[in-house]
């Protein structure tokens, strides 16, 4: 068997979660392979709503087995607020979830340095969700990272003795004063105090070696979903860097983040928004000011699921989706929130860049380039409530017209329409 993907070609929140958890019953194990709980993936059904930050999106299916991979990083104190909101809705998550012993661990420290570090940046700040997720992956890569499995070393004290105290002089080198910072509303002190309650719980999860694991699972017939974090214009080599996530969130990422080899890398599902957005600072070429970002923001409900922060909003962006396209190998499109469009008289899709009147040939390296100019075609929009919709034989004229123009300019299928955030408002071909 092979590893399917499901990953976002946008700039995240394009609906990741819901679409794994649509997926789920389909799949005996599902795995998140990098990023951490900057991550924020809504699930709702039976008119319940979750939020995830580190636990895969397959949780409500016991009988699924989620795997938090190597590749993620954790915090011990999100990862049990999580458990505990599953667990007051009834659901038994530590059943079905396990952890690979080679995942990093966020250190409250890692979360000061985060806050430290942008303060520093003063305006040209990346908009970080401040959960600590570049200095965590900056400790995994320069060596100073401490994992999971290190939990039960006698050592263990000593080596996050030693990384807090590396931390705090880079922190007082920058001059932060976290003396009154809070982090989710605690001081640093009460923060670390939970941090290692929540290391003491841990204890009582099931911690594996996922690489293992998983290539058992796929020589024994079972079927694996990757579920990708963030999206492939945050990724740290291809997106819009610096204005990035510190991991890769492309389909390569699976076979580090997973201890999968290439050649079990099966199906990659690409989603993405019938418009776009972007929380945090960069670049955005489709961007709206004007009334229609607006009506974006509100009717599709754009906020951060992680941070509540505006999410920034524009015209869905064709040259940077097939810049994603080719970057993950994608084999089959979802698009999501095209209800969202609904009052929408008309709606632009953003066909081609251009530069000084010259249409650009390739996805450019610097897509801050002031001179850099999105070309728009204009569509009629369908001013149609989507709602009746369970087929794709039900939707209105206007609406197909607008997924035959995409699925045309990307050479790829839509296979799966999602016209409202509840499990069941999605449409299958
Ligand atoms: P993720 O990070 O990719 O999992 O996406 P988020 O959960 O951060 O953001 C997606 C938001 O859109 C959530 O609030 C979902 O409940 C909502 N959502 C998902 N699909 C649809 C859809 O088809 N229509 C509408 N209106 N909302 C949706
Ligand atoms: P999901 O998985 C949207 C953005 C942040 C910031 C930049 C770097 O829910 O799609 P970081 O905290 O990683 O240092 O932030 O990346 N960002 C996200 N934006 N969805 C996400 O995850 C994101 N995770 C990080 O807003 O601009
Ligand atoms: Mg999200």
């Amino acid at each position: 068997m092979k590893v399917d993907v499901i990953l976002g070609l946008q700039w995240g929140d394009e609906g990741k979660g819901k679409i794994v958890d649509v997926f789920t019953p389909r799949y005996d194990v599902i795995a998140r392979f990098q990023g951490g709980p900057n991550a924020g993936h809504t699930i709702i059904f039976d008119g319940k709503k979750f939020v995830l930050h580190t636990i895969p999106s397959g949780i409500f299916h016991p009988q699924t087995l989620n795997i938090i991979g190597n590749g993620v990083i954790i915090d011990p104190v999100i990862l049990f607020r999580e458990i505990d909101n599953l667990r007051a809705a009834g659901i038994n998550p530590e059943k079905n979830l396990l952890i690979a012993r080679r995942s990093h661990l966020i250190l409250p420290t890692h979360r000061l340095l985060d806050s430290a570090l942008e303060s520093a940046k003063g305006s040209a700040k990346i908009g970080s969700t401040l959960k600590g997720i570049g200095p965590a992956y900056t400790d995994k890569y320069g060596r100073n990272g401490i994992r999971v499995g290190n939990i039960p070393d006698e050592t263990f004290m000593d080596q996050y003795r030693q990384l807090r105290n590396l931390h705090f002089e880079v922190i007082r080198h920058a001059g932060f004063d976290f003396s009154a910072h809070k982090l989710d509303g605690l001081l640093f002190e009460d923060y670390e105090r939970q941090w290692f309650e929540a290391i003491e719980k841990i204890k009582s999860l099931k911690v594996i070696d996922g690489e293992v694991f998983l290539n058992n699972c796929l020589d024994n017939g079972k079927s694996v979903l990757a579920e990708g974090a963030q999206g492939t214009l945050l990724d740290v080599d291809f997106g819009s860097y610096p204005f990035v996530t510190s991991s890769n969130t492309i389909t390569a990422g699976v076979c580090a983040g997973l201890g999968v080899s290439p050649h079990r890398i099966g199906k990659t599902y690409g989603i993405f928004k019938a418009y776009c957005t972007r929380v945090g600072s960069g670049p955005f070429p489709t961007e709206l000011f004007d009334e229609d970002g607006d009506k974006l923001r509100t009717g599709g409900n754009e906020f951060g699921s992680t941070t509540g922060r505006p999410r920034r909003c524009g015209w869905l962006d064709l040259p940077a989706l097939k810049y994603a396209i080719m970057l993950n190998g994608v084999y089959s499109l979802i698009m999501m929130k095209a209800d969202v469009f609904t009052p929408f008289p008309a709606i632009k899709i953003c066909t081609d860049y251009q530069r000084e009147n010259e249409i650009l040939q390739s996805f450019p390296f610097n897509l801050s380039d002031e001179k850099l100019q999105p070309v728009y075609r204009e569509m009629t929009g369908w001013n149609t409530s989507l709602d009746r919709c369970v087929d794709f034989s039900d939707i209105p004229a206007e609406f197909d017209e607008y997924i035959k123009f995409i699925e045309k300019e990307l050479d790829l299928p839509i296979d799966i329409l999602s016209v409202g955030p509840d499990r069941i408002q999605t449409l299958q071909r």
